[in-house]
């Protein structure tokens, strides 16, 4: 049973805004804080109960932001700490919500803490704060261990020393400019406590938690025994993340999180096993945990069941809120895996309903309420470290991240005065900005707007589970909040059980349920 005092997070309805990518309001090209205050109205429109904000700290933006060199400031890009403090208010002021992302497990190498490591001796104070460690073999001139970058490319830099001999390594999971810090040294939790106190006491509610699953190192760092691993693969014997010292950092995380109460934590937690899963969801650790298995399930019955039940028992294991996700700024929109063109976007009007349907909170990304498919961005366009770093075999996400088109027949469609956008907006947009679907009742915003308004009218959440029902091998069919929600993955038309049709993903053909689509029957 879902307790009598629910969190207000807890079926809340999360909006992702990629700050740079938004909109713009001093004609910079890039996205800023002022762009999402000017665009609150889309958002109450559409009815979200908090923002979800990616990284917005100071930052030399190597990787958009997740490379923080001043973790209690405001990029100026961004509009500086007046801007978020202005988001913050006028949010608030519409029952808006304001949560933030925050990086623990690395800072940029432009920190000061970085640079004062760079220019100190090997085994000096300021090194201990990362992880540094001789090399390897003759000179130590081979990376202390073999573990790999998760954008591509070894996972350790050799540093040059101040009598400019070549020196120790460091080791950074991500990009060269992101130094894993060394989470043994209490110095780092210190550091943290303040960035989480500073930003809780301007009236944040609460933080996504980048990496959750990584920060603690096994000691001795013994080599990954699959240094082939693709990005964002699940391998529960990776050494490099899911250490079981992790959870003594999300328990003073919480401690300091049980001062105001009012604030949530969402782990990204990308571990396999659901038993691992929920350690991270104890009372005393995560209130909630992002799942992925709805981003990886095929648009497939036995798929889409099998992540629905195995999210459902991740969280019930903790206890906790379920979360579920159809897209973010690290994978490819939804629309383009589901197939792209007019099937990939009914399906993935379709998979909305499925996920609006489940008891827990919903993440949407921005642009997701458009139908926005990934972009084909040519190759001098692409930003993502995840390109240089892998050579060019890997195009990275910059895919998922072009800017939103608001207004008008051409780029840069209202995002921006500038024509010269950060990523270069698709020409044939011009049918799919936020003006052009506004006016029209068949377009996917009308149908987000929809369903998410008969979300909070006619479910009622009483427990975190659904009743599964059997109509044909090729649908799903469950009953959630008092709804019944059906979808045909099949080829053929489905007949509908009785009762009154609350919302369809596409229209009905002959009274019944088109291929790749979705509806919501009262049941009671
Ligand atoms: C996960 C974030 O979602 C991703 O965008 C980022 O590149 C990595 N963590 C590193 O911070």
């Amino acid at each position: 049973m879902i307790q009598a005092a629910v969190p207000w997070w807890a079926n809340a309805i999360f909006y992702q805004v990629y700050p740079r990518s938004f909109a713009d309001t001093n004609g910079d090209g890039v996205g800023d804080l002022d762009g999402v205050v000017a665009h609150l109205d889309h958002l109450s429109r559409l009815g979200i109960d908090a923002i979800w904000l990616n990284p917005v700290m100071v930052s030399p933006m190597a990787d958009h932001g997740y490379d923080v060199a001043d973790p209690r400031d405001v990029d100026p890009l961004f509009g500086g700490l007046a801007a978020l403090e202005r988001l913050i208010a006028d949010a608030h002021a519409r029952g808006i919500r304001i949560t933030m992302d925050l990086v623990p497990n690395h800072t940029s190498s432009k920190h000061v803490w970085f640079q004062a490591a760079l220019a100190a001796d090997p085994g000096s104070p300021a090194r201990e704060r990362y992880i540094f460690r001789d090399g390897l073999g003759v000179d130590g001139a081979a990376p202390p261990n073999n573990w790999v970058s998760v954008f591509g490319g070894p996972a350790w830099t050799r540093v040059t020393e101040a009598d400019g001999s070549p020196g120790q390594w460091y080791l950074h999971l991500f990009d060269a400019e992101q130094p894993d810090l060394n989470w043994e040294n209490p110095e780092v939790f210190d550091d943290l406590e303040k960035t989480l106190r500073f930003w809780l006491d301007r009236g944040v509610d609460g933080f996504r938690i980048d990496v959750a699953h990584g920060m603690a190192k096994p000691p001795g760092l013994p080599d990954m025994t699959n240094p082939d691993l693709e990005m964002l693969t699940l391998d529960d014997d990776d050494p490099r993340f899911n250490h079981d010292g992790v959870h003594e950092i999300h328990r003073g995380i919480r401690s300091v999180l049980d001062d105001y109460p009012h604030a949530v934590t969402i782990g990204e937690i990308w571990v396999f096993e659901n038993e691992d899963f929920a350690k991270y969801l104890r009372p005393d650790e995560l209130h909630m945990g992002f799942n992925f298995r709805l981003v990886r399930a095929e648009f497939e019955a036995t798929s889409i069941r099998e992540a629905i039940e195995n999210a459902l028992a991740a969280a019930s294991l903790a206890d906790a809120s379920p979360t579920w996700t159809l897209s973010n700024h690290d994978v490819e929109r939804e629309v383009s895996r589901y197939g792209d063109g007019a099937t990939g976007l009914a399906r993935a009007r379709a998979m909305a309903m499925v996920m609006l349907a489940l008891p827990g909170a919903m993440f949407l990304y921005n642009g997701e309420e458009l139908g926005l498919p990934n972009v084909e961005l040519p190759d001098g366009a692409l930003q993502d470290p995840v390109w240089e770093r892998s050579g060019h075999t890997e195009r990275g996400r910059d895919g998922c991240r072009v800017p939103i088109p608001w207004a008008g027949d051409a780029p840069p469609f209202g995002f921006s005065t500038n024509p010269d956008t950060w990523l270069p907006m698709p020409p044939d947009w011009s049918a799919l900005t936020v003006e052009r679907q506004l006016a029209d009742p068949d377009s996917t915003l009308a149908f987000f707007r929809t369903i998410l308004q008969l979300r909070r009218t006619s479910f009622h959440f009483t427990e975190y589970d659904v009743e599964w029902l059997q109509l044909r091998d090729d649908a799903l069919a469950f009953v959630s909040g008092g709804v019944l929600c059906v979808v045909n993955t099949g080829t053929t038309a489905l007949p509908l059980p009785d009762g009154e049709l609350l919302a369809v993903s596409a229209p009905l053909v002959g009274g019944e349920l088109a291929p790749d689509a979705a509806a919501w029957i009262a049941t009671d």
